[in-house]
């Protein structure tokens, strides 16, 4: 499961608050939206928290929101490590703070034993650029099949082992669009986009998606195989 996580600057300007309020409490909707994954035996979480783009927002809104991560690093390895989580941040690390880059080496070092759930937090992340650093990684006539080409970008961005292609992708705060999120890794996935402020989303919004996730019917470009024609 992948998931966008938009509007929190509207949820704070609708109630008059600055923008880094709708971050911070953003904040608590990953550590909430979290404890359902791991309750819900999602394997993989990927959380677009910080967009190559999103650099050129206001300094003291790229301020707040790398000092939330560092936060966030810091104060969940215990509750991670008591539920079996692993920490991983998928991204560029060369224009984080150095301090920052420590902190994420810490909390990956630290969670590495989970096994319940590997959580990937996507910071100076983009998928293209991620998709360019890799296929520079094969100078000459390009990997054999899609898979060598996954593993190398999986290890461009700093996952730690191969992740599974995204299955469904969610995306709040009511847009519809990717926003260079996991562009290869979604070639297949199933896309669900609520209108929910990524502030107010909780357990039952995750139900709800995973519940439309389970109605869609998955064909990879194949057509439907209905139990009965194997019979006939
Ligand atoms: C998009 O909302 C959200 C972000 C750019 C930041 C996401 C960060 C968090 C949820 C904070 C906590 C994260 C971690 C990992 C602790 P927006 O600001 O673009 O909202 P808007 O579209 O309403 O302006």
């Amino acid at each position: 499961v992948a998931v966008i996580m938009d509007g929190n600057g509207r949820w704070a300007v609708r109630r008059r608050r600055p923008r880094s309020i709708g971050h911070r409490v953003g904040g608590r909707a990953v550590r909430r939206l979290v404890e359902c994954a791991v309750r819900l035996e999602i394997d993989v979480l990927t959380l677009y928290a910080f967009s190559s783009d999103n650099w050129a927002r206001p300094a003291a809104e790229v301020r707040a929101l790398m000092r939330l991560f560092a936060r966030y690093l810091a104060t969940e390895i215990p509750r991670c490590l008591e539920n079996g989580v692993r920490v991983n941040v998928i991204g560029r690390r060369d224009r984080l703070a150095p301090g920052l880059v420590k902190d994420i080496e810490r909390a990956e070092a630290v969670t590495a034993g989970g096994a319940r759930l590997l959580l990937r937090l996507a910071v100076d992340y983009s998928a293209r650029q991620a998709i360019v650093a890799a296929a520079r990684r094969f100078p000459r006539r390009g990997p054999d099949d899609p898979a060598a080409f996954a593993s190398v970008l999986n290890r461009v961005v700093h996952s730690p082992r191969a992740v599974p292609p995204v299955d469904l992708l969610i995306r709040t705060g009511g847009e519809q669009r990717l926003s260079d999120f996991l562009l290869w890794e979604c070639a297949y996935a199933e896309l669900v986009f609520t209108p929910r402020l990524w502030p107010d989303f909780d357990e039952n919004d995750l139900t709800r998606a995973l519940g439309e996730y389970r109605r869609r019917e998955r064909r990879f470009g194949r057509v439907p195989v209905p139990a009965r024609s194997l019979e006939t």
